[in-house]
């Protein structure tokens, strides 16, 4: 059977973008922002965007494009069988994202519906509460699933570019309709000063906590560390400039998070609702309760929901399909059979998360922070030392001349820099899951040891 591809460059790019645009955005973003400093993580966050999440994203597009497979597959194809166990760990990250991911896309399914009635506007917090987990939460958390099944079941062209190619730009036009409304509101204007004024004190003083956040928020809204963008990289022909895509790609992610943050920061002001309060909840709690006070609040409660449906849905689906393209190309499955097995795995880690709060927020919070960085951790090691000068050879493959100047840089920053970086990360958020907290000296020590030994061990793995 031959492999799907992508009908055209367009398709590509969009799928690209829906898969990066998501709950991560709209949901994890304005959450994080108000815990960090306002403005101060805003600037960190596109710092790191710019200079990890970007040669990350092309780090692992490299390996998808290279290959033609999954990531299990891919790494078995370019590095011989031993490196299978590789791509296992961006199993593992999907696996971790799509069940938690999936329980707050039924939470989204619901509020889509329940603005429709009302449902949620006379007591929104105890709303919430009666609905984020249990049997509901678990129903929900199945229908969402369901929908993510059925796009992914119709195939890579047909199926998800199709589906994404109207999901994106509806995305587009929605919040840039919602940012324009938001902005006539009154108290409006606090709202942008909050979001876009630079506290210089407060990042001074939190300035590693603040760094650990932006860096796993950039790796999780760009969808790198979780093979997706891998597998999505592998159904493209060779004619494409990976640098050009990739840079396209973050650039539009960025450009529709700060627009949803255009959207979220005036309504909280101008509703007087503090930003901070909330967490992970603040989108259902402050933002829906708010709803209710306003003009025609049931259709901006459906549009408003709506968009983040779409959004969500054309994420899941980018995780969905890294476990049913490894189950086709390493298993020899039938799409529908890899499909159905697939939903029948998200079934039991989603209801559990449905319904443990605490197994939850660990994957939410924690494990999938670590296991993304893992996982691009692991793509990035074995681009600059197993790969070598193939990584840099596919990254010029339909590169321009500007992608190619960029070329080696890239890949100095691929193999030694960004590791260092996502070791150092990892080595923190460790030590916040132990309960130990590492100075920055002693983290960067672990992180430089961490890496050199993986150095050693893949450089001298590969010419085995
Ligand atoms: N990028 C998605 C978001 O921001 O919501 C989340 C995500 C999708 C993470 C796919 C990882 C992934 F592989």
């Amino acid at each position: 059977m031959t492999r799907a591809t992508w009908r055209t460059r367009v398709g590509f790019v969009l799928a690209a973008v829906g898969s990066a645009v998501g709950l991560g955005n709209i949901w994890r973003f304005p959450w994080l922002t108000a815990q960090n400093g306002g403005g101060a993580f805003l600037l960190l966050y596109l710092l790191v965007v710019v200079l990890v999440g970007v040669p990350g994203l092309l780090g692992e597009m490299v390996i998808g494009r290279r290959s033609g497979r999954n990531p299990v597959g891919a790494f078995g194809t370019l590095g011989g069988d031993r490196w299978r166990p590789l791509g296992g760990l961006a199993l593992f990250a999907s696996v971790v994202v799509l069940s938690f991911y999936s329980v707050v896309g039924g939470w989204i399914l619901r509020y889509t519906v329940a603005s429709a009635t009302g449902a949620y506007f006379p007591a929104p917090q105890e709303y919430f509460a009666a609905i984020d987990y249990g049997v509901g939460a678990a129903g929900f958390h199945a229908l969402f699933l369901l929908a993510t099944a059925a796009v992914v079941y119709v195939g890579v062209d047909r199926g998800i570019e199709v589906a994404t190619t109207v999901m994106v730009p509806g995305i587009v036009l929605m919040l840039g309709g919602l940012a324009v409304w938001a902005g006539t509101l009154d108290g409006a204007t606090g709202g942008y000063e909050f979001y876009l004024s630079l506290d210089l004190a407060y990042l001074r003083a939190n300035f590693f906590d603040v760094l650990g956040a932006a860096a796993g928020q950039a790796l999780f809204t760009l969808s790198v560390g979780a093979g997706a963008m891998l597998t999505y990289a592998s159904y493209l022909g060779e004619d494409r400039s990976l640098a050009a895509d990739g840079t396209l790609i973050a650039g539009l992610n960025t450009g529709i998070g700060v627009l949803a943050g255009l959207v979220i920061f005036p309504l909280l002001f101008s509703l007087g609702v503090d930003p901070g309060a909330g967490g992970p909840g603040a989108l259902f709690i402050s933002l829906a309760g708010a709803f209710a006070s306003l003009p025609y609040s049931r259709l901006v409660g459906i549009a408003f929901f709506g968009v983040v449906l779409l959004a969500a849905l054309s994420s899941s689906i980018s995780i969905y399909e890294v476990l049913v393209s490894y189950l086709v190309d390493e298993h020899g499955a039938s799409r529908g059979g890899a499909t159905a097995a697939v939903g029948t795995l998200f079934l039991v880690t989603g209801t559990g998360a449905a319904l443990s709060p605490s197994l939850f927020t660990l994957l939410a919070d924690t494990i999938a922070n670590l296991a993304l960085t893992a996982g691009l951790l692991g793509f990035l090691l074995f681009d600059g030392w197993v790969l070598g000068r193939l990584a840099l050879e596919e990254y010029e493959l339909g590169a321009g001349r500007i992608a190619t100047l960029a070329g080696r840089p890239w890949f100095v920053a691929i193999a030694v820099i960004l590791p260092l970086f996502l070791a150092f990360t990892f080595v923190t958020g460790i030590g916040g899951v132990v309960g130990v907290t590492p100075t920055a000296g002693q983290s960067s020590a672990i992180a430089v040891a961490v890496v050199g030994g993986c150095i050693a061990l893949f450089s001298r793995r590969s010419r085995a």
